[in-house]
């Protein structure tokens, strides 16, 4: 439906039987690598005025409370593809310093596994942790799973115990390294051969502990040449060992084309479909009854600090590195990204919002204080109001012509929570200059009002938040903007606007 002028409407077709899923809660989870700022000076910094005794900074975890982010995947990222886990446990002064080739930095490891697990412990989040299958292989996999998930008495449990944590982690997810195809990658491998190694691996693992996960690493991103054929043969090699295969991607506009930029959950929809359609063609082949859902464990949008990254100084500690800094057209695309996942929740179990704090992150954090970026908002309010059964959603609405094909003006998706008698409208209005009027016939949630209407605009698309001006771009309350009549939805979705219209009984 092309638009035409004064046509400015979406009608949301949704019923209360047609569901999609159940939202898995870890596709609101989110990364902490070892790379810049994003765990010394981010979560850890001993001896700043927020630190608590540990050193974990308490300003920092009540905002990644204030999003309850369910699972957290550690510690990387590319730089798990040199890492030796074991130089990060055990007593802090004899931890080693090491060459980060990754990221081209020293690493202290002064912040290791026990400290990011009685992390997540304080912050009431899960782990995903990843294995380095760069440099290293299916023994040391082995190792780290025994050390974390093992009761004792055998050599790496007892170590975890030796090092004062007497009872077993229970890692239950596992990430069978990371982006494997990249030539970038630390011990890059082709497909045959990352196949056979994450085959090997995610059985030895599941050795030690038959209840665990694992994750195997799909295509860096969509463009890289061996897409398709490289998570084929990773699924025709490793099916049994896998669970889930991974995604990841992300979007920039360093050309200032905000309508195409935006036009990226497009691009994103059509990536997730894809991946499907592999995983289940190798499970028709294979004769398989198990499906190999997906694990988005990076997205986001990643191009403000490119330029300012090629002129960092080599082998330093954790410097201002992917610091980019969050404008609000970043914040609909985010927005619309978490969207297109929730309308694909049948099968995207898993994501990682990449990444949490300071690097390329919603959180950043100065000596002084710690604040919100733009896209910490959409993050957090779907992750908050988002937990239910994803409705299948039919969003009628006029399209543009983007570079990935017509793009609707309106994402939407609807999400009911019925244990809690609440259901809630997600809606991006791509359109730069017009408002859209929404209806949405909700007579089979007849006693539903409308509780909330929250709204993120700004009329620069380019406006940030600051330490010094933290609230520049947030929501706003327009309740008024929202009504059911009749059981009729009516809503304003002003012009480039994130909302979420919350109704309840
Ligand atoms: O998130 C930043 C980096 O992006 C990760 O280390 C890597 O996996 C990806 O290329």
């Amino acid at each position: 439906m092309k638009k035409t002028k004064n046509e400015n409407k979406v009608q949301v077709c949704i019923d209360r039987d047609f569901t999609i899923s159940k939202v898995d809660e870890r596709i609101f989870g989110s990364f902490i690598e070892h790379l810049g700022r994003a765990v010394y000076e981010g979560i850890y910094q001993p001896g700043n005025k927020f630190a608590d005794k540990n050193g974990y900074r308490k300003d920092v975890m009540k905002l990644i409370q204030e999003i309850n982010v369910p699972i957290v995947r550690y510690p990387g990222g590319n730089f798990v593809s040199s890492f030796n886990w074991e130089d990060s446990v055990g007593p802090k002064k004899d931890r080693p310093r090491r060459i980060e080739l990754a990221w081209g930095v020293v690493e202290t490891n002064q912040f290791g596994l026990d400290e990011f697990m009685d992390w997540c412990k304080k912050c009431g989040t899960q782990p995903m942790y990843a294995v380095n299958l760069g440099t290293r292989g299916i023994d040391d996999a082995k190792n780290v799973v025994e050390y974390c998930n093992s009761k004792g008495g055998t050599k790496y449990a007892d170590m975890r115990i030796k090092n004062g944590v007497k009872d077993p982690y229970g890692i239950k997810l596992w990430c069978l390294g990371n982006e494997m195809d990249g030539p970038w990658q630390t011990g890059h491998l082709t497909a045959e051969e990352y196949g056979r190694k994450a085959d090997l691996a995610g059985q030895i693992m599941k050795l030690v502990d038959p209840t665990i996960e694992t994750v195997a690493c799909g295509s860096s991103n969509l463009t890289m040449p061996t897409f398709g054929n490289w998570e084929r043969t990773v699924l025709e090699c490793a099916y049994d060992n896998i669970d889930y295969l991974s995604l990841h991607q992300y979007y920039g506009n360093a050309e200032h084309d905000t309508p195409n930029f935006l036009a990226n959950s497009v691009a994103m929809d059509q990536f997730i479909s894809q991946v499907v359609s592999i995983c289940d063609y190798v499970k028709a082949v294979k004769r398989k009854k198990k499906d190999i859902n997906l694990s988005f464990d990076e997205w986001n949008v990643w191009y403000h600090s490119n330029e300012q990254d090629k002129k960092l100084e080599k082998w330093v500690e954790h410097p201002h590195q992917l610091e980019d800094i969050y404008n609000f057209e970043d914040a609909l695309l985010v927005g619309s990204m978490l969207i297109t996942m929730l309308r694909h929740a049948d099968r995207v179990k898993i994501a990682c919002l990449a990444q949490l704090v300071n690097v390329i992150a919603p959180i950043m954090t100065s000596d002084t204080g710690a604040w919100r970026q733009t896209i910490f908002y959409p993050y957090m309010q779907t992750s908050v109001y988002g937990r239910g059964e994803v409705l299948n959603t039919v969003v009628k609405v006029p399209t543009y012509e983007s570079k990935h094909g017509d793009a609707p003006y309106v994402d939407c998706v609807v999400v009911a929570d019925e244990e809690n008698e609440a259901v809630t409208l997600f809606a991006v209005n791509k359109n730069l200059e017009d408002d859209f009027e929404l209806t949405c016939d909700l007579r089979q949630f007849a006693d539903y009002k409308v509780v909330e209407h929250s709204v993120l605009t700004h009329k620069d698309l380019e406006a940030v938040n600051t330490e010094e001006n933290p609230d520049n771009v947030k929501p706003v309350d327009a309740t008024k903007n929202s009504k059911v009549t009749k059981g009729i939805l009516t809503s304003t979705l002003p012009a480039r606007s994130w909302n979420v219209i919350r109704l309840a009984k």
